[in-house]
């Protein structure tokens, strides 16, 4: 049988990391076998790509180049760790997958929403994931939260006007997709946001 695929979404400082720990550690405590995972990133080549992706240069990357950068780290995790991992019945939580791309190079860079939908299609095809956690928090506390962190990467160095569309397009997704999609407040502190987590973990050790 076909594992399960959790993707946890939101902007920067939404604080998906560690709700993803405390939620594998859940799982696992509940007898699942469960893998962490990032994009971009997952696997030692995309996460080489990770790093051309993010660190800032002096050479401005082509929107267009960092669209494609996306998808090729997204080929190879989905063809070396996720699809396997699935294959083998195993439960994936992955810290971003392709609504980020919709979110950061359609909303935030503005690049043409064909060319996403395209570069979907073959690369992502029919791997979905059966639940996505959207992280929402205002554009001010995120990124007041990400400042504090260690220097900022070549993305976060963007303006707030970019990370105000990237969280308006997360919403608009999740709207459009209410099935798939649970919204959490995660502008309060982490006991609140984990007992906002609860239900929704039991939910989905009610799937068959
Ligand atoms: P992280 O900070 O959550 O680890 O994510 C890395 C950065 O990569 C973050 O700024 C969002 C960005 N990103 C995209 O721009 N497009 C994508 O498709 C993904 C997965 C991430």
């Amino acid at each position: 049988m076909r594992g399960r695929f959790i993707t946890l979404e939101g902007g920067e400082g939404a604080g998906k990391s560690s709700n993803l720990d405390w939620l594998a550690e859940r799982l696992r405590a509940a007898g699942k076998t469960v893998l962490i995972t990032r994009e971009p990133g997952g696997t030692p080549l995309a996460e080489s790509i990770r790093h051309v992706l993010l660190a800032p240069t002096d050479e401005k990357m082509a929107d267009d180049t960092e669209l494609l950068l996306v998808f090729a780290a997204r080929a190879q995790h989905l063809a070396e760790k996720i699809r396997p991992a699935l294959e083998r019945g195993d439960w994936v939580l992955s810290d971003r997958f392709v609504d980020a791309t919709w979110a950061y190079q359609g909303a935030g860079r503005g690049l043409n929403r064909d060319a996403i939908a395209r570069l979907e299609q073959l690369v992502v095809r029919d791997t979905r994931p059966d639940m996505t956690l959207l992280f929402d928090v205002p554009v001010e506390v995120g990124m007041a939260r990400a400042g504090k962190r260690a220097a900022l990467d070549r993305i976060e160095q963007e303006d707030s006007a970019f990370f105000e569309r990237i969280r308006q397009c997360y919403l608009e997704r999740a709207g459009n997709e209410p099935d798939r999609f649970r919204v959490l407040d995660a502008s309060c502190d982490l006991e609140q946001v984990r007992t906002r987590l609860q239900p929704l973990l039991e939910e989905m050790l009610t799937w068959k």
